[in-house]
């Protein structure tokens, strides 16, 4: 009976040494991201580190992992349900089996610039889709640019016809393939981490791109001719878990999320430096030639690509269709 009653105490006198060490302990807050460092995502993940952890000191942790190396964009999600990372900002390319309506942000020659990717994204209509994956159990926490596409290839790109037969790398987006094919040629969908191999090797002949992409993963090495297209926008959403989100103290979650606010205008402002800066890198480089279109080139690939709008028209809803491109004015 004393033995029983001993042993009782001491496992509750272990209870009550080890709970303060419990209650101290940081919330982590994991970052998964598949582009380099120094991209306009990989500096709002280590400034919105900074931030929090300055904040927040002793209560909360971010980690961050770049170029993959925690998760591909393909099973980032998936983690994110299931606890094993709390953050990421896929590519709106990359939600499409969560929400058809993000595919909006493929349709190609959409939008003119960034300035007009910005105007919606900041209306109403653009902030009613970070609540687009809500179903899912994912919260939409906020846009970070990253900047208009390019096409490079291994030949030259100046009308949709030289296109033709091409193999070209495209995210996990069916519009983005539907995009090609529209062009007559194949595309192939493939991670990020793998497409510099793919354009080494020759397995592919082309991919599209931001020029931040192009420059920071080298894949103007390995291609000799971009064609600067704009023909679509490469933006993310960064995106957290419900369960996560809601589960943190109310004093915390504020400052999260003002920390996050101002990593992403942080980001954005590399986004839009980096879009002049890599793109001058790349031609003063002399690896791959920048090939610039004429406006009847330039027409010939809206009119060749533009049909994929009614063709996903059904999915996407016309009404936003039309919101996204009257930002445009
Ligand atoms: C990214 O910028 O996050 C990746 C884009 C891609 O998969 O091409």
């Amino acid at each position: 009976m004393l033995l029983k009653k001993i042993t009782v105490l001491s496992a509750l006198l272990c209870l009550f040494l080890a709970a303060p060490a419990f209650a101290n302990k940081p919330i982590v807050i994991k970052f998964s991201h598949v582009v380099a460092e120094n991209t306009p995502k990989g500096q709002m993940a280590n400034k919105f580190k900074a931030l929090v952890e300055e904040r927040l000191a002793g209560k909360v942790e971010v980690k961050v992992y770049p170029s993959s190396q925690l998760f591909g964009d393909k099973k980032v999600l998936q983690a994110m349900l299931l606890g094993d990372v709390q953050m990421a900002a896929p590519s709106l390319s990359k939600f499409k089996t969560y929400t058809k309506t993000l595919q909006l942000f493929d349709l190609p020659f959409l939008f003119k610039d960034m300035e007009a990717v910005d105007r919606f994204q900041q209306s109403p209509a653009g902030q009613d889709l970070l609540k687009s994956l809500s179903k899912k159990g994912l919260i939409g926490l906020g846009y970070l640019h990253n900047g208009m596409k390019q096409l490079s290839a291994s030949k030259v790109l100046k009308v949709p016809a030289d296109a033709k037969g091409l193999k070209f790398r495209i995210m996990g987006s069916d519009v983005l393939a539907a995009q090609f094919q529209a062009v007559g040629a194949a595309p192939l969908k493939k991670p990020f981490s793998e497409v510099f191999t793919l354009l080494q090797t020759k397995a592919i002949d082309g991919q599209e791109n931001t020029w931040s992409n192009i420059y920071s993963k080298k894949f103007f090495e390995v291609q000799p001719y971009i064609t600067e297209s704009d023909h679509g926008v490469l933006d993310y959403m960064v995106v957290t878990s419900k369960e996560f989100w809601m589960g943190l103290p109310d004093d915390i979650r504020p400052v999260v999320k003002k920390s996050l606010d101002e990593a992403i205008a942080l980001g954005n402002k590399v986004a839009s430096e980096k879009s002049v800066s890599d793109k001058k890198k790349i031609t003063e480089s002399g690896r791959s030639e920048v090939i610039t279109l004429t406006d009847a080139e330039r027409n010939l690939w809206v009119e060749a690509m533009k049909p994929v709008w009614k063709q996903f028209e059904g999915q996407i809803g016309k009404e936003l269709i039309d919101a996204a491109y009257n930002s445009n004015k």
